[in-house]
Formats: C-alpha cells, structure tokens, sequence
C-alpha cells in the first residue's frame, strides 16, 4: 500500500509546508495552514491523461508548426471581446465571481446558444432539473446539451472519452474531487488536483474546459493563486449583486489582451449583453439637477459615460461624514481638500456622499474632474450646464491634467449627443476643428468653476 503523506497548505495562497505555522511565510496571513493528506500519484492512473507517453525531443521554433484550429464562436458579442475573439480550443478558462453574480447562468445561456457545439455542463452545485428549470427561462433547448451531475473526476474522465463532447463546462471547479487526495472538495490540494487534471484533458483532446470559481469574500479566487496560474484565461466576473450590471473583465488571457471587458444586463430571462454601455449607465433626468456631472471614462479599451452624483448637506454630527459608492474615499478627500485650498471653498463642516451609477467600480483618475464638478455643483444648488461632459485628472495643486486617449473619450461624448466636454487644457494634439462637439479646455480647478458655474 502507498504511504500516506500529509501536508499543510496555506488556504489562502496555496503555499506548502512540511509543518504546521502560525503565518504563511508567503502571503503574511495569520491561521491559514490546515493539514491535508496527500497520496503519492499512481502517474499511469491519473485520471485527466490517457496513460500513453512519448518522448519529448526540444525543436527549432521556427519548425513548430502553428495548427491553425479556429477559435469556437461564443455567440455572444461581450463573451467574445473578452476571450480575445473566441474560445480557444484545448484551453483552460476559469470564471471567478461571488455566489449569486450569475456565473452559472452565463455558462448555460452559452450552451444553449450554442446547438452546434456538443456540451456537456457538468454541476456539482445544481441537480438536473434545477439546471432544466433555469434553461426554461434563459433560452430553447437543443440536442447538443448534455448535464452531468458528478463530482468525482475518476467518474468523469471515462464519461468524457465516451462522450467526446466539444466543451466541457465545470460548475463549480470547488465542488469536484479527486480520488488521488484524500482531503475534501474546495481545499487547496483538491483544487489543485482537479484543475490540473483538467488541464491535461484539454490539452490531450483539445476541448475547451471553462470553469466556475467562487471568489471568497476578500475577493480573491479560493485556493487562489493556485488556480490563477494553472489555467490559460482568468475572467473575473463582478458587479453589485443588487444592480442590474455585470462586468466579465479579463484579469490573464494567454490568447488575447486583458484590456477588454463586457458588460450584461440581469434581465428576468438571463444576462442580456449591453452593447452600448453609455446609454445604460446613464440616468434619466427631465430637468438639469444640481450635483449631476458626466465622466468620460475608458474601461478596459471602451469609453463609456457615466454619471457621478454628489449630495452635499450640512453636517448633522461633529465630524463631517464622506461617503462613496464605486469611488475611493481617500480620493475624495484629496479632491476636497484641493477644492478648499484651491478655489477657497470650504466643506469643512458638510456632509459629502458621492455615487457612481449603475453600481460600477472606476479607478479611472481621469473622471476627478467630474467629481469636482459635482460636488461643487451640488453645494452650491447650482446644475452643471447641460449635456456636459468631463475628462481629466486632478493633482494637489490643483491642476488638470491630460489623461491618457483623450481623442476617444471625446469620440463617445459627440456619439452620445452632447454638447460639451471639459478637458485638460494641457492636452496635446486635440484641435477643435476636429470634432463637432465644444471642446472646453480647463487648466486649473478655479478655472472650471469660472467657466461653468459663474
Ligand atoms: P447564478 O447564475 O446561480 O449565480 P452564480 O452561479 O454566480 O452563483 O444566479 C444569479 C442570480 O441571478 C440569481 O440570484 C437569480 C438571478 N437571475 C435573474 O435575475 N434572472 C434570470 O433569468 C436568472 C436565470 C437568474
Ligand atoms: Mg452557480
């Protein structure tokens, strides 16, 4: 009989020790180190290889040839950016988001616009008529669409040659266990185990593996690091559970760029892709109200408007409250202390809440300039003139500064019909006669203020 080994893997980043420690030497986290036991692999067993191996000889690179299998056609416009034009076949793609984001709804509308490729949705977390109930509301059944309710991969890996289908789907990667380790499914070693005997599946067959991962709370991938670097494509799924947005962004993609994201609606019938985003994410006002300003931001490669909204009030407690939803407060601060140095203008003892619509994140610095106006706009009760748009950055003296593709950012404020946006006045390159859309140039705070409000 093999001897039984055991380890302790740190749940956090993966790390390996021979002993138990206190904190990871690698990721600093403190209790994270749990004992699971490892046999040693029977190789010829493993249950993702086919057992047959030749020997490998280096090549010329210029001799490898490039087997030029097209990419699978998702179907679906926002699935496709984000791959980088398709699925890959023999790739390993991981889709990491919370519980409830609506990864498994995602990967079943897919199959089911799919009638041509052969899938099997293998799910540990659904029965089959849970799954059968779902597709009910999401999109017509086909032929090609088979679901495998099984978590144990020595009992999938003999399915999967018998079948022979053309994309495997794992639902999720944390609920699957492999008989080689004998810790339970969703820790490290299981995780490990799994994806990788995944991994040689689809690199011997050929057929694309996408796989469900839940994120923790602390936002990152369970057995994170881990996963991360096995497999081929990272999309991170995310979004406010309670807004109707998602964004499928690309955090690795080793065939394509990680620039790209995609953007869903929640609908009650499924995700509903969002082709133009600015339309959505801004909201509908019959007359102009004061602390509303538009950003022109860049996610990823796509400009999009979007609205920030600002409330200045008095302060009903001694310590003034700030408070931001998909902003950093820290910014915040800095633009409020820029506004008070620079354009004399106190909210020392006011209440300051500030709100990105459509429940996204943007770390874009290029939208600070919005941000003031909207904070400036809304003590006042003055609105920012109408159909204005704003792109620059803030810095501590109170400067704007030129951000980074300007040209486009000013390209979708024309496309969405406005009439005028602000931009550093620093910025090279940018002529008026151009564009058809005012170009205001700004360059410092007080000139905005100046310019807009007086
Ligand atoms: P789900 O896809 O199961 O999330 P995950 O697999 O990431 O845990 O569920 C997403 C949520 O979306 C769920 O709470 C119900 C909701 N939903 C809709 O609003 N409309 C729909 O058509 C479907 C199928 C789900
Ligand atoms: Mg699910």
């Amino acid at each position: 009989m093999a001897k039984i080994r055991t380890v302790y893997f740190c749940q956090n980043c993966g790390t390996e020790s021979a002993k138990w420690v206190g904190k990871c030497p690698s990721c600093s986290e403190w209790n994270t180190f749990v004992e699971e036991i490892v046999k040693p692999e029977d190789k010829k067993g493993i249950p993702g290889s086919s057992g047959k191996k030749t020997p490998v000889r280096p090549k010329l690179l210029k001799d490898v040839s490039i087997e030029n299998r097209p990419r699978i056609d998702m179907k679906d416009t926002e699935l496709n950016r984000v791959l980088g034009g398709g699925l890959v076949p023999g790739s390993l793609t991981l889709i990491a988001g919370e519980p409830g984001i609506g990864k498994s709804t995602l990967l079943l509308q897919i199959a089911l616009l799919l009638p041509k490729v052969a899938t099997l949705y293998i799910s540990g977390e659904e029965s089959p008529e849970q799954i059968r109930m779902r597709a009910e509301r999401v999109g017509p059944l086909h032929d090609n669409f088979v679901v495998l309710c099984e978590t144990d991969t020595a009992a999938v890996f003999p399915l999967l040659r018998e079948i022979e289908p053309q994309l495997v789907i794992v639902d999720s990667i944390q609920t699957l266990s492999s008989p080689f380790v004998e810790s339970g499914s969703g820790s490290i070693s299981q995780i490990r185990q799994c994806t990788s005997e995944l991994m040689k599946y689809a690199k011997e067959s050929g057929v694309p593996v996408i796989l469900v991962g839940h994120i923790t709370k602390e936002g990152t991938i369970a057995g994170p690091k881990v996963l991360e670097h096995m497999v081929d494509t990272v999309l991170q799924f995310e979004g406010d559970r309670n807004h109707l947005y998602r964004l499928l962004r690309a955090v690795k993609n080793r065939f394509g760029s990680t620039n790209e994201l995609g953007i869903y609606e929640m609908s009650g019938i499924g995700l509903r892709p969002v082709q133009n985003p600015s339309e959505v994410l801004l909201s509908e006002h019959d007359e102009n109200v004061s602390g509303v300003a538009l950003a022109a931001t860049i996610e990823g490669l796509r400009p999009m408007l979007i609205e920030i909204q600002a409330l200045v009030s008095t302060a009903v407690y001694g310590t003034p409250q700030r408070s931001t939803t998909g902003f950093d407060t820290r910014r915040l601060n800095m633009l409020l202390a820029v506004l008070e140095k620079r354009a004399g203008f106190s909210l020392a003892i006011r209440d300051v809440f500030l709100n990105i619509t459509g429940g996204i994140r943007v770390e874009d610095p290029a939208i600070d300039l919005a941000v003031i106006a909207a904070i400036y706009s809304s003590s006042r009760d003055l609105p920012v003139p109408e159909s204005t748009a704003f792109a620059g950055e803030v810095g501590l003296s109170g400067e704007v500064r030129a951000v980074t593709r300007v040209e486009q950012r000013i390209r979708e404020a024309e496309k969405m019909g406005l009439r005028q946006i602000c931009i550093s006045g620093f910025t090279k390159g940018i002529i008026q006669t151009d564009f058809s859309i005012k170009i205001v140039k700004i360059q410092k705070v007080e000139e905005l203020i100046s310019k807009l409000f007086l």
